[in-house]
């Protein structure tokens, strides 16, 4: 049932350019020229969005709080389930509250579910599981469309989370006149040519492979990120904690010189999460901190990133240019295959880690 590979991880990994297409294909008119959403889904007159999970799903919603703020001009809180309702947090009744789950079994994201009923206009999910509680006491379910996902260690439902996501993004900009149908098209065309770019970046899993064994090495590493790539920087280190048991964290860029740079030195390996965007120069900047305090820089980019700013870098993993939107889904794919080879090369049990479970049912 592994399909020919060594881990259910390693398979769900390579599955997502096939699922991404799937979940397109379901949520996508099919001549392309807009979103099939659920009628439903119509973000008139919402003034808020509160988006709430745990572990990867949280961090899916970190990523998507840049896209409706930034496309959507709507403003968007984030909250860690197990947090959310202990802060009494303050609910406007034309609000929308959306609850992210692989599982839709989670018990801290369903006791937030139901602390917001009846608080706010609509309980939306997004789901993996679609006959899941979470998916059950909301209001409107979408689901993810990733297939069953067996490796603890959530890869490709966090793709389809962040793929559902972008597209309820791009529908409330759309609802808010924030975007034309000229450019929701061109975002659109971008989305349909992800599953092939994603393709593209699963080849790099040899030269993943070989950086990988001295990552193996480290006993701490840093992953940076500026702007909707934060979100991935946390992610990165998320994942290499989970499987590897390496000590790693996610941090800002730009926060890196207001503590944790007391942390580098030439035994730890620094990686940075980078597209050549707006933010690239000064994501550089940081970068360059830290290797004059000679830490070991592996940077992500695209070919135009690593070209401008590779020199003195200790390694570098080159995927292609894409929408810089849609960055954020793309480059999981490194942050995955870094963390899977790494805990390979550690020999760690990369489908079920130690003192972790798939789904948890417990507050
Ligand atoms: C965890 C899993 O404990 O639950 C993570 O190990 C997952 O991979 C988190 O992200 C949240 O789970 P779910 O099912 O609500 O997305």
């Amino acid at each position: 049932e592994k399909g020919g590979y060594k881990h259910f991880m390693a398979k769900e990994i390579a599955e997502q350019p096939g699922v991404l297409a799937d979940a397109l294909n379901h949520y996508l008119a099919s001549d392309d020229s807009g979103l099939a959403l659920p009628a439903e889904v119509d973000f008139t007159g919402v003034d808020r969005v509160t988006l709430v999970a745990c572990g990867t799903a949280f961090l899916a919603c970190q990523v998507a709080k840049y896209w409706f703020e930034q496309i959507a001009g709507l403003p968007v809180d984030v909250d860690i389930a197990s947090e959310f309702r202990y802060r009494d947090p303050v609910l406007s009744p034309k609000s929308w509250a959306l609850f992210v789950s692989q599982s839709g079994e989670t018990a801290d994201t369903l006791a937030a579910l139901r602390h917001v009923q009846g608080k706010v206009a609509k309980v939306v999910s997004v789901v993996n599981v679609p006959t899941s509680s979470i998916a059950r006491e909301s209001d409107l379910a979408l689901p993810t469309l990733a297939g069953v996902e067996v490796g603890v260690a959530s890869t490709k439902a966090f793709t389809c989370q962040l793929t559902l996501l972008a597209l309820l993004a791009l529908k409330a900009a759309a609802d808010r006149g924030r975007l034309s149908p000229e450019a929701l098209a061109a975002r659109l065309a971008a989305l349909r040519n992800l599953p092939g770019v994603m393709n593209h970046a699963l080849q790099m899993g040899d030269d993943v492979a070989r950086i990988a064994g001295q990552l193996a090495e480290a006993q701490d590493i840093l992953f940076l990120g500026r702007g909707q790539m934060f979100p991935l920087a946390l992610e990165g280190a998320l994942k290499l904690k989970e499987i590897s048991y390496i000590h790693a964290e996610g941090y800002a860029s730009g926060e890196l010189k207001h503590g944790p740079i007391a942390l580098i030195d030439s035994h730890v390996p620094v990686i940075v999460m980078a597209p050549r965007d707006a933010l690239f120069d000064k994501t550089v900047s940081n970068m360059q901190e830290v290797m004059a305090r000679h830490g070991q820089v592996l940077l992500i980019s695209d070919a135009r990133g690593v070209h401008e700013a590779g020199d003195g870098i200790w390694a570098s993993l080159t995927l292609p240019e894409v929408d810089p939107m849609l960055a954020p889904i793309l480059y999981a794919i490194p942050a995955q295959l870094l963390a899977y080879h790494t805990a390979i090369a550690k020999g760690t049990d990369v489908d079920q880690p130690r003192n972790l479970a798939k789904s948890v049912t417990v507050e």
